[in-house]
């Protein structure tokens, strides 16, 4: 038996890391500023990070093995990045300016990151542990280090 981890399961347990900081941070906005802002911060940070393992390791190959990337799961979950590190963004300006009315653009973030991440865990990471097979998901965490941080520091909200 493999200590590894398989890439859904990594890929899952991040979600739920992420969810956890955002919690904190929902929770604590209105009564305790410096800690909730520690956690947006984490959580941002990690969240960035997330969609660039997505986007530039698992998605790449995915779209390789089954020669899917103009159709397929990946062009829609791409798009959905994009709307995700807009509303990231948005809440960034407002956590930035020390203001905590930020309640409808974080729930209209997590209504687009549950639905995302449900699409991801039951279709698409199953789907790619199967293509990468054990060898493969061992690619997949070593190219996953050797990303330097600047591109996930970076990169929220572009492309
Ligand atoms: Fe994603
Ligand atoms: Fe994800």
């Amino acid at each position: 038996m493999s200590e590894q981890k398989t890439v859904s399961e990594f890929f899952e347990q991040d979600h739920d890391r992420l969810d956890e900081l955002f919690k904190t941070f929902q929770q604590l906005k209105r009564s305790d500023f410096p800690k909730a802002t520690e956690s947006f911060k984490a959580f941002k940070f990690g969240l960035q990070r997330h969609i660039v393992w997505e986007e530039e390791v698992l998605f790449p190959l995915w779209e390789n093995k089954t020669g899917m990337s103009d159709s397929g799961p990946t062009p829609v979950m791409r798009n959905e990045h994009r709307q995700i590190g807009q509303l990231l963004e948005a809440i960034h300006g407002k956590v930035a300016a020390q203001n905590p009315d930020s309640d409808q653009e974080e729930q209209a973030l997590l209504d687009i990151l549950g639905s995302h991440n449900r699409k991801e865990e039951r279709a698409l990471y199953p789907a790619i542990d199967q293509v990468a097979g054990t060898e493969g998901q061992d690619a997949i965490f070593q190219s996953m280090k050797s990303i330097p941080e600047e591109r996930y520091n970076l990169s929220c909200g572009q492309h």
